[in-house]
């Protein structure tokens, strides 16, 4: 029998509810769960339950599939009672992820640390963290104190700013790992660099000032960005480096040689997306540049998915779709075009992009991605219909980006991510031929009151 009504998100490979009594144990703090790791047992991440009256068994194939059965686990039970059960466990894409956007808004370290435990605990494996835009610099780097000591003042809105310094991103990085999460940092170039010119104007154009900037200056607030002062609006695509100038190849290979260095994880991602204030041809040569000093660092770039256009991009080069799901003339090109090179990460910015009002009326969250986006936009899509060309083998996976223009704090990022990040963490681990909403929408109504007493905030 399958068991569709146990509140289990993102839904496992195979859930099969026994005849056997529930598991009561008499010490809730001796739970009789007997983990083995054995490779041999199945692909990366996988694992298999057991509850019966008696105890309970995981068998993973290596320690994050241990630690992904101990987050269904948790699901399972209900006053300390746990139903007999049989779970097969795997997931459908390897690459499952969340972006912090930091950058508009600062997050401290205890902030980042809670997003990672929600998201761990529905089985996302990478967290993207944006460390870099026009509104501030977020990472300390030796080779460039100026960035954060001049640049990460201030956030959106004129709140304060901040930064992590080195033992702040080896916390981060070390709690990531602890929850079986890898970091992907990202440096914004050769657009979104607003901030590095209040550290050094010389390696910024002037700002291009188009109607959108005064649009945005009207609506939001945050005045029109001036070259060496901090911007707070939300305008984008104003900013870029230079182009042809030997200080700012000098700069690219500082941030990201030391980025590289410090950072365990495979990836470095190097932004690339609206960058509507540089010159086309001067847009390629970046593009090439920052991808082929991060592989020459021994990473692999990634890059949003208008840098796929450029011939000369580093062939190992991973592309982020975040076009709609029904692309827009011209964005399914440039996003088809990583599918002979590293592969694609989709984050359709009409169903997965976390910072979209979940309803009108909310004063959280943006309306620019086909206005408001239900929980049930979030979860009724299918990755491989969306991209021509681009299936099950060219899809690594899929990321859940939290843009922060108007989250402050850990309050307003949960209540923009929950539950829609549910639905996200279904469509990258549960397979394709369970999806179905009806299923979902009974799971998720029953981990909402488990979320909220655990203080988590839910609008
Ligand atoms: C983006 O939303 N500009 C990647």
């Amino acid at each position: 029998m399958t068991a569709p009504s146990l509140p289990l998100v993102p839904l496992p490979a195979s859930v099969t509810l026994t005849d056997a009594a529930p598991y009561r144990p008499a010490d809730p703090d001796d739970l009789h769960l007997t983990v083995t790791v054995d490779a041999s047992t199945g692909g990366p991440e996988s694992s298999s339950l057991q509850v019966t009256e008696r105890g309970i068994r995981i068998m993973a194939a290596d320690p994050a599939g241990a630690f992904y059965a101990r987050q269904t686990l948790a699901q399972l039970e209900t006053d300390g009672v746990y139903p007999a059960v049989e779970i097969q466990d795997a997931p459908r894409f390897r690459y499952r992820g969340v972006m912090l956007d930091v950058a508009r808004h600062f997050q401290p370290v205890e902030t980042v640390r809670a997003y990672i435990d929600h998201a761990a605990s529905l089985k996302f494996n990478h967290l993207h963290l944006h460390l870099t835009d026009d509104q501030g610099w977020r990472i300390a780097l030796d080779s460039r104190p100026e960035l954060t000591e001049k640049a990460s003042g201030t956030s959106a809105l004129g709140d304060p700013g901040g930064y992590y310094a080195q033992a702040d991103w080896t916390a981060i990085l070390d709690h990531a790992a602890s929850r079986h999460m890898t970091v992907v940092p990202e440096i914004d170039v050769p657009g979104h660099t607003h901030a590095v010119g209040v550290a050094y104007p010389g390696l910024v154009a002037d700002p291009v000032i188009s109607d959108h900037i005064l649009e945005t200056a009207e609506a939001f607030g945050g005045g029109i960005p001036t070259r060496g002062f901090p911007y707070t609006g939300f305008a984008v695509g104003f900013s870029s480096l230079k182009h042809d100038d030997p200080a700012v190849d000098a700069f690219l290979a500082d941030v990201f040689g030391e980025l590289a260095a410090i950072t365990p994880g495979p990836y470095l991602h190097i932004g690339g997306d609206e960058c509507l204030g540089t010159d086309p041809a001067d847009y390629a040569a970046f593009v090439e540049k920052a991808t082929a000093i991060v592989a020459a660092a021994g990473k692999i770039p990634v890059a949003w998915h208008e840098a796929g256009a450029v011939a000369g991009i580093h062939p190992s080069t991973v592309g982020q779709y975040w076009n709609f799901v029904q692309p827009q003339e011209g964005q399914d090109a440039p996003a088809r075009a990583f599918a002979t090179r590293g592969g694609l990460i989709l984050s359709p910015a009409d169903v997965a992009y976390l910072d979209m009002k979940f309803d009108a009326l909310s004063p959280l969250g943006l309306v620019w991605a086909k206005g408001v986006t239900t929980l049930r936009d979030a979860y009724d899509w299918e990755p491989t219909a969306i991209l021509d060309g681009v299936g099950e083998q060219q899809i690594l996976g899929i990321e859940a980006p939290l843009w922060s223009e108007t989250a402050r704090d850990l309050g307003d990022l949960e209540q923009l991510a929950f539950p829609r990040i549910g639905a996200i963490a279904e469509i990258a681990w549960s397979p394709a031929a369970a999806h179905d909403w009806d299923s979902f929408a009974a799971r998720i109504a029953g981990l909402v009151p488990r979320w909220r007493s655990a203080g988590i905030r839910i609008p």
